[in-house]
């Protein structure tokens, strides 16, 4: 496993690690595909559906800094597009045959995925949660469920 779930990337916001769980999971499936030596297609697709879940995750994200009016909406949007930015990047030099998906790629997205987490991610936990945001819900198991 390449990257190791802890309570170090909880934000506190149960819906938002469950959802952050889901990506964490598409970079450790890549992981191993590239282990077990699966083709490049396999890589492709996962690192499809990581493109794919972290626009829907992000949509979330800042759907909810607008809803209260997070004062850091559009610098953290402003990340949201930059990371949007490097993965199309690196899936139009994969599809162009300039770069594979290795182990270097893989640490690249460990870093891409973690260190927002970590930087910028539990930056607006604590203003949302005293905005009245609910840190646990019933159903927040869902939104997990639906994508696998
Ligand atoms: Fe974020």
């Amino acid at each position: 496993m390449l990257i190791e779930w802890s309570d170090e990337l909880s934000v506190g916001i149960q819906e938002i690690d469950e959802q952050h769980k889901v990506l964490v999971g598409l970079v450790n499936e890549m992981h191993d595909a590239i282990h077990a030596r699966h083709g490049s297609e396999v890589s492709s697709e996962i690192l499809q559906r990581l493109a794919e879940y972290t626009k829907i995750h992000f949509a979330v994200e800042e759907s909810l800094f607008r809803i209260f009016d997070y004062p850091g909406y559009e610098e953290h949007k402003a990340q949201h597009d930059e990371l949007i930015r490097e993965i199309i990047e690196l899936q139009e030099k994969i599809a162009a045959g300039k770069t594979n998906i290795s182990f270097q790629l893989l640490h690249f997205l460990k870093m891409w995925l973690t260190q927002h987490i970590l930087d910028s991610d539990k930056e607006y936990s604590p203003y949302l949660l005293k905005s009245g945001l609910k840190a646990k819900s019933s159903q927040a198991g869902w939104f997990h469920k639906l994508w696998h």
